[in-house]
């Protein structure tokens, strides 16, 4: 039987050590970076958001983690996020995938799902 994305992408602790990775990426890359920054004054909220990332990539990826975070749209709407910013923040899923040896189909795999979101975070 072919496995889960979810398994693919080392369960709850692989999602949740990608998710860190991600955050901090974010926090690195000059295009999105000014957008993620604050958390690192708000440890409270950067576990809160953080666990609402690693709940959603879980649940999202068939795992049976429930996501109780807000939908795409409502999470994103107002913060008018740009087509550049939409690209930075997916370069930032896929290099950090690929740091934590994930295959490339599933890298493929997670791409098509960034990229069907698009139109519920890109300036909704
Ligand atoms: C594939 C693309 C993306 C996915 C899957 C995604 C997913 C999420 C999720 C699940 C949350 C938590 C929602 C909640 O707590 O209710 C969130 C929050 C957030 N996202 Fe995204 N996001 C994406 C792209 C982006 C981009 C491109 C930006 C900005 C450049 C961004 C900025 C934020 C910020 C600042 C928050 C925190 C909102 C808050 O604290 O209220 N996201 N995102």
């Amino acid at each position: 039987m072919e496995r889960s994305l979810y398994e693919r992408l080392g369960s709850a602790a692989g999602i949740k050590a990608l998710v860190a990775d991600v955050v901090e990426a974010h926090m690195n890359n000059p295009v999105i970076q000014a957008r993620f920054l604050p958390y690192r004054d708000d440890p409270d909220n950067l576990a809160a958001v953080s666990q609402q990332l690693c709940d959603f990539f879980c649940a999202g990826s068939g795992g049976p983690e429930a996501y109780t975070g807000r939908g795409m749209v409502e999470a994103h709407r107002g913060m008018n996020i740009s087509a550049e910013e939409y690209l930075a923040a997916t370069d930032d899923i896929m290099s950090t995938l690929t740091a934590h040896g994930i295959d490339e189909q599933t890298r493929n795999d997670v791409l098509a799902i960034a990229y069907a979101l698009k139109g519920e975070i890109m300036r909704v």
